[in-house]
């Protein structure tokens, strides 16, 4: 089992793992994967770790990879608490159904948080699903209920 930071040559299989992550968490999430998103989703991981504006974490099992999880950097205004406004948003938490509850979800989210602590991001923000909630509560990740956000009307679920 090797946990390592993700390289230019893992692309193809992180785009493969994100896929199976979307159909999966579809109907929780209320989103399909639709035309084109794994074609952006090739572009993104293609591009943005050489401007280094994302950062991701791999398991690899005998020359596969079973689990990922990825940190997309940004910049927002300073604000009091955070002079630089570097902020962090983790997502992409995923491992193959035969390699679950092996902590390789953890070892991922733990490396990825390392990260974060090191280069001083002032805040690190994500949205859970029901089963990952667990893992990020258990690290001192709190819902906030100052948060609140907008999507156009032609992409909110039906009953959201
Ligand atoms: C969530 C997910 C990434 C966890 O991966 P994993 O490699 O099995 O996780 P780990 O073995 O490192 O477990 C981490 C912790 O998560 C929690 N956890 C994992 N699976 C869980 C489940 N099905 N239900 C409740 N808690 C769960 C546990 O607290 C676990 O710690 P513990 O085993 O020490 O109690 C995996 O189930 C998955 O890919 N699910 C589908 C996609 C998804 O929901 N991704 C998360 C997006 S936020």
């Amino acid at each position: 089992v090797n946990l390592r930071r993700a390289s230019a040559s893992d692309t193809e299989a992180l785009v493969e793992l994100r896929m199976r992550m979307f159909e999966e968490t579809a109907l929780e999430v209320g989103t399909a994967p639709e035309q084109g998103l794994e074609r952006a989703t090739r572009d993104y991981f293609a591009q943005e770790p050489a401007k280094r504006l994302c950062e991701s974490w791999v398991v690899e099992v005998e020359g596969t990879l079973v689990a990922a999880g990825t940190i997309a950097l940004f910049r927002r205004p300073p604000y009091p608490g955070n002079l630089a406004g570097h902020e962090a948003y983790l997502f992409n938490m995923y491992t193959v159904p035969e390699h679950r509850r092996k902590g390789y979800a953890r070892a991922i989210f733990e490396s990825l948080m390392a990260f974060a602590r090191e280069q001083g991001y002032g805040k690190v923000w994500l949205h859970s699903t029901h089963a990952g909630r667990q893992l990020y509560e258990s690290s001192g990740f709190r819902s906030a209920d100052t948060y609140l956000e907008w999507v156009p009307a032609t992409l909110r679920a039906p009953d959201a």
